[in-house]
């Protein structure tokens, strides 16, 4: 069921027109009927203005100057200012009302977009990357919203223009005309075969922009291995060739772009020619007049701006239905908590079921011939069953790869199992609600996750009301006081993004301290000391002793001291269990385990042994 097979990795630059996603896009339009109203009232507005101009000239030649009027010709050309200054108004009023439309969707879909994808299931995140994420929140959205505020305005009032010119021209001259109209399916045609060219053109650079932000990107996180291996003149290479790529692209566009006014200029300028010479003969004979051929010339100057404006937008329109497509796709999938409602429904054959609340946590876990892979036809784990009772402490160990973390992932449910059940006091994790689980369980994890903040944010991350004394206690409790204290600022010092200024080891301390804080009913550590040199952890033994009693454990470790305190070891192979026991009763199996701790543990435990430390003891 947690099945996205939909094409998102395909970055394509436009789609066919699709009614659906349309009407869809123009929905996000509802909230603001009055400023869509406003929009359309100026733009119809500054359009009319426009039409009526150059009637306003023929007055002027006619009534005015042919006529020998003065006055006339006074009143007409300060209408003519008038009229201009009323467009400027207008239009500046109608870019502020389009703008705001514009940014007001963007607002709504961008977040609408985040607080989907922050809710989704972790299935989710395994199949795409997080720079082909962000580009969703952020380019795509942008596309949808551009179309939706201007775009479809811009087109409908530039169609009314379109419409109106003809209406006048038709009723000034119909032949004449019909004439000029001759030089439309020409304008036409440079239009859309020039927009075609720029349209990839820009294509290309946009494509060259995201070569070279990856490259860039790439390089800065692993600038250190490549100045280690000395290949920053490979790697020049590659940065040119992308850099290349965008400046001929570019130039391309640029070029295009220029070819487009002389082009629309000349096919104007025929027009005109054509208007002017059949337009001599009938002046000649008295059938019009000079004023209603300006206007004529006027006009056909102006045809020229809706059917640009249409083939403007209809590429944007194209380019917003691939958009649509990516980011409604996203939009569509559920939840996490709209998937186990759905399960639930399924469960009982009717919406009437309820995710059940969970109590607070006793602690007893079961795995129920759990089958579980992270794609549906590979399986990861294989018919997984146990039992751990409230309070006990679990070790798991393994080699890597063995299914260990996804074991964890299922007791978090951060995937729900292909076969089989995982239950937590007898409630089915399938059919619980989700918080009120997972704010009961406690993790910390090996590649522990800071946050750009204080350290003060990031230990309240656990417990939002904790107050000063509880948060000291708890960094005491895992000897985090004194690298705290040393730090700038101490508890209000400044932490980097992802935490760089700290060590791994630090990130680890917090992360226990946060734990600590929380004070979750079921715990799960999952490699959480790998960082902590060996003299830390062993200090920090007291708190982790506080810290697993009375609550049910999970504890992924390497040490053999953290393996051996545990009241039973599971030893995971291929997705299996194969052996589970005590310590000295897996010892004694001469097994895997006893394999792995010849190998492995004896080590630590000489180790151990000659810096006159004794805590592996049993
Ligand atoms: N998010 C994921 N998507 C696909 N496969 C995964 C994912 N996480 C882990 N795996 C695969 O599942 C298997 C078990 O991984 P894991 O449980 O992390 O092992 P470990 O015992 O080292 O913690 C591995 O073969 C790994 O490649
Ligand atoms: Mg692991």
């Amino acid at each position: 069921m947690s099945e996205y097979d939909l094409d998102l990795e395909e970055d394509v630059e436009e789609r066919p027109f699709n009614k659906e996603h349309f009407l869809r896009i123009l929905s996000y339009t509802r909230p603001y009927p009055k400023t869509v109203a406003a929009a359309t009232a100026l733009t119809l507005t500054s359009i009319i203005i426009g039409l009526v101009e150059p009637l306003m000239f023929r007055s002027a030649l006619d009534q005015g100057i042919h006529a020998q009027n003065w006055r006339v010709l006074g009143i007409i050309l300060a209408g003519i200012l008038g009229l201009r200054i009323l467009a400027l108004v207008v239009s500046r009023a109608q870019i502020k009302t389009t703008n705001y439309l514009g940014q007001k969707l963007l607002f709504d879909l961008r977040q609408e977009l985040f607080e989907h994808v922050e809710r989704l299931p972790f299935s989710f995140f395994d199949r795409r990357s997080a720079g082909k994420i962000i580009s969703r929140i952020t380019n795509d959205v942008n596309h949808i919203g551009n179309l939706a505020a201007s775009g479809v305005i811009n087109v409908a009032s530039q169609m009314v223009s379109l419409v109106g010119i003809i209406a006048i021209m038709m009723t000034l001259h119909w032949r004449m005309a019909i004439l000029s109209f001759t030089t439309i399916p020409f304008l036409a045609l440079v239009l859309t075969k020039l927009r075609w060219a720029l349209q990839s053109a820009w294509g290309d650079t946009r494509k060259a922009v995201a070569e070279i932000n990856a490259h860039l990107n790439e390089t800065i996180q692993g600038l250190q291995v490549i100045q280690a291996f000395g290949r920053e003149e490979a790697n020049d290479v590659k940065f040119d060739k992308a850099n290349r790529k965008f400046f001929s692209a570019y130039m391309r566009a640029i070029r295009l772009d220029q070819a487009f006014w002389p082009l629309a200029d000349l096919v104007g300028a025929a027009g005109t020619c054509i208007v002017i010479w059949y337009g001599a003969k009938e002046y000649l004979e008295g059938r019009v007049t000079l004023g209603l051929m300006l206007a004529f010339t006027n006009y056909l100057g102006k045809f020229w701006a809706p059917i640009s404006t249409f083939s403007r937008v209809w590429s944007q329109i194209l380019s917003a239905m691939a958009s649509a497509e990516r980011v409604f796709g996203i939009l569509d999938l559920k939840t996490e908590m709209e998937e186990s409602k759905e399960i639930l429904e399924e469960k009982a054959e009717g919406p009437a079921a309820e995710a059940a609340i969970m109590p607070p946590i006793q602690g007893r876990v079961e795995f129920d011939h759990v089958t579980f892979g992270y794609k549906s036809r590979e399986p990861v784990l294989h018919d997984v069953s146990f039992t751990v009772n409230p309070g006990e402490t679990i070790a798991l160990v393994g080699p890597t790869g063995a299914g260990k973390t996804t074991i964890i992932n299922l007791l978090a449910r951060f995937y729900l199992p292909t076969e089989g059940r995982v239950l937590v006091d007898g409630y089915d994790l399938m059919t619980v609600d989700l918080e009120s689980y997972r704010k009961q369980i406690g993790m910390v994890l090996q590649d522990t996750f800071i946050f750009s903040g204080t350290i003060m944010d990031n230990l309240r991350f656990g417990k939002l009301d904790a107050t000063q004394e509880e948060i000291e206690r708890a960094v005491e409790a895992v000897r985090a006081k004194d690298f705290i204290e040393q730090m700038p600022g101490g508890y209000m010092a400044e932490i980097k993004e992802r935490g760089t200024n700290l060590s791994s080891g630090q990130r680890q301390l917090l992360a226990f301290a946060r734990a600590i804080l929380a004070n979750p009913r079921i715990l799960i550590l999952d490699e959480a000391t790998s960082s902590i040199d060996p003299e830390t952890e062993r200090l920090i033994q007291d708190a982790m002793k506080i810290l697993l009693k009375g609550r049910t454990s999970f504890i992924i470790a390497h040490r053999l001291s953290t393996v051996r305190a545990a009241d039973r070891i599971m030893v995971i192979e291929d997705g299996k269990i194969v052996e589970q026991g005590t310590h000295d009763e897996l010892v004694r199996l001469k097994g895997k385990y006893a394999a792995l701790y010849e190998a492995q543990f004896k080590k630590q435990e000489h180790h151990v042994a000659a810096e006159g430390n004794v805590s592996a003891g049993t």
